[in-house]
């Protein structure tokens, strides 16, 4: 069954490998430099497909932190996630001012990398699971196809908007 959680998490594991990526050529910069146009684009489209297509619907049908009844609180974890995505990206545009390899780079690179680290953490431990406690098999399917859909339109990463105010988002997206 197509599940956009399921895309979600393969993005992570492509994250986190290709972090890894820049460990495993650190001494070389032309390597360093490659690896790292494609890290950044991921960051930035993996964080703007999310605002576009994961977290309305979490908004919709996540918990609503109203009562002890409920574990989560939808709200809450999209408030995080778009401060983090706030966070990444900037490290990330700082580093894209440098050339691979020298200090203020890796200092950059490591500040995306921690920003980032911590970012997926909290959202496999708390967005993620709101999101598969509530929401429909053809919820996550329907996702997943426009997960899909606005990945071919924007893996160039041409038309992506940043930095979003965490507050108009949640206003603008909220039932
Ligand atoms: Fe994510
Ligand atoms: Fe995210």
């Amino acid at each position: 069954m197509l599940d956009v959680t399921d895309l979600v998490l393969e993005d992570h594991a492509t994250v986190r490998r290709q972090f890894a990526l820049l460990d495993d050529c650190h001494d070389d910069p032309r390597a360093l430099a490659v690896v790292w146009k494609g890290l950044a684009r991921m960051l930035d489209v993996h964080a703007a497909c999310e605002e576009e297509v994961f977290y309305p619907s979490l908004l919709r049908v996540g918990d609503s932190g109203d009562d002890d009844s409920t574990e989560g609180d939808a709200v809450d974890e999209t408030d995080d996630a778009i401060g983090d995505h706030n966070k990444i990206r900037d490290a990330v545009a700082e580093a894209r001012r440098h050339e691979a390899g020298t200090d203020d780079w890796w200092e950059a690179v490591r500040r995306a990398r921690e920003e980032n680290d911590d970012h997926l953490a909290e959202e496999e431990h708390d967005a993620l699971p709101d999101f598969r406690r509530n929401a429909s098999d053809a919820l996550r399917a329907e996702l997943a196809l426009r997960w899909l859909d606005w990945r071919y339109a924007h893996d160039s990463g041409a038309g992506i908007t940043y930095d979003k105010d965490p507050e108009e988002y949640i206003a603008e997206h909220t039932p």
